[in-house]
């Protein structure tokens, strides 16, 4: 799906998912017309109920591990890649609302859904209560929680007025939360920076839970720590969110920020306290971070090559294919100008396969030749 400007001004990023007709009965879409039921009010019962809702999978099912919600990045083969190697909670990427609610052809190539990748969540950002509550109505059944963007710090959520963009407009943000809450089956989850200063941080996550968030994401770097100035995340910010919610309001905390080396979740949950932690970059450039066991190192390429049968039996976007192959094989790939060109150049499935079947014979080759292997090609896990 390439880029658009819609009357609202947001742009619409690539999704990851290919626009094709499904072929694969496992995988459900979203039909392109669909109606929304009149709204029915959740009664006490069941706004408890999900309030204690991720709390109760959490302690149940010992979440410890989460995978990020990623632009055309988090589609399904991904997620059942990183699945595989450990993550037990998974994100679709980020989803407008807005389109989501209005045009059938968006909402059908947004996401693709499989039952054995539950429990997931679907992210929207929105900033309009109506559009919000729609969206979240409308995947209802098809997924075990919904979440509202609350992080992105790039200009395009800037122009579309969304993501961290969002983080001053408290009012707005807490009608959005409190819709769903007494209008949606699913529970709401809110992914969060860090603000200016720690008691800033912990009143607009006091906020949110008020509202009827049952779970927080908080990312600990500021919405100016981006680009060249994405710099280190602050556990001990999210330490704070964590004391001062996750205990006295029961409302899980999952941290996010710097999770890059097997061993740093286990550091990050004894520094925050957090519940869980998420990945976002680590896992891209190396799925197998949440991994608990298995060999010590495993060729990158052959990571690769499993990610694109993936890619290959859940229809991934070509964009999707090409950076996941870029950034699991970063190392060999600055290695081999030509390999890196054809990459940047390729489209299909095949090719990219073809290209990770070369560099697997290259380094083979290698090892051979000189008994060396190359550290770069591998993970270490
Ligand atoms: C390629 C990419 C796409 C992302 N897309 C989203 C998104 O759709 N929604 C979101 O809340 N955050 C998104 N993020 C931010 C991550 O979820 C995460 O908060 C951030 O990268 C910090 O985690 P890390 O240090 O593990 O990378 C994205 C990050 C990357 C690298």
């Amino acid at each position: 799906m390439e880029s658009e400007t819609t009357p609202e001004g947001y742009i619409v990023e690539k999704c990851g998912e290919a626009e094709a007709e499904e072929k694969n009965p496992e995988i459900f879409r979203f039909a392109k017309r669909m109606q929304i039921e009149p709204k029915i009010r959740n009664s006490p019962e069941k706004i408890e109920e999900n309030r204690g809702f991720w709390r109760r999978i959490f302690e149940e099912k010992k979440i410890t591990k989460v995978a990020a919600p990623m632009v055309d990045q988090s589609e399904l083969a991904f997620r059942v890649l990183v699945r595989k190697y450990g993550a037990q909670l998974t994100y679709t990427p980020m989803i407008h609302a807005h389109l989501f609610v209005t045009d059938g052809t968006y909402r059908r190539n947004s996401m693709a859904l499989i039952e054995k990748d539950r429990p997931i969540i679907v992210q929207f950002c929105a900033n309009k209560v109506d559009t919000f509550l729609s969206a979240c109505r409308l995947v209802e059944g098809h997924c075990d929680g919904v979440d509202l963007n609350l992080g992105c710090p790039q200009m395009v959520a800037k122009r579309g007025r969304y993501g961290s963009w969002l983080q001053d407009e408290i009012e707005l943000i807490c009608d959005m939360v409190e819709a769903v809450r007494d209008f949606c089956q699913l529970p709401i989850s809110c992914k969060i920076r860090v603000r200016e200063s720690r008691e800033e941080t912990v009143k607009y996550a006091k906020r949110l839970v008020e509202a009827g968030a049952s779970m927080l994401t908080v990312h600990g770097r500021f919405r100016e720590m981006k680009g060249a100035k994405t710099g280190l995340a602050d556990w001990t910010r999210i330490r704070d969110v964590v004391d001062a919610i996750q205990k006295p309001y029961g409302i899980p905390i999952v941290a996010n920020g710097n999770i890059q080396f097997p061993g740093d979740v286990e550091r990050c949950i004894e520094s925050t306290g957090a519940i869980a932690v998420m990945s976002a970059e680590g896992l891209l450039y190396n799925p197998l971070i949440f991994r608990d066991a298995g060999p010590c190192h495993v060729e990158t390429w052959k990571i690769a090559k499993e990610y694109l049968e993936l890619a290959k039996m859940y229809s991934a976007g070509a964009s999707a294919m090409r950076a996941h192959v870029f950034r699991i094989c970063h190392h060999s790939l600055l290695e081999y100008e030509d390999l890196r060109m054809r990459v940047s150049l390729e489209h299909r499935c095949e090719d990219f396969q073809k290209i990770v079947e070369e560099l697997g014979r290259r380094y083979e080759q290698c090892s051979k030749i000189s008994n060396f292997v190359s550290k770069c090609s591998k993970f270490q896990v």
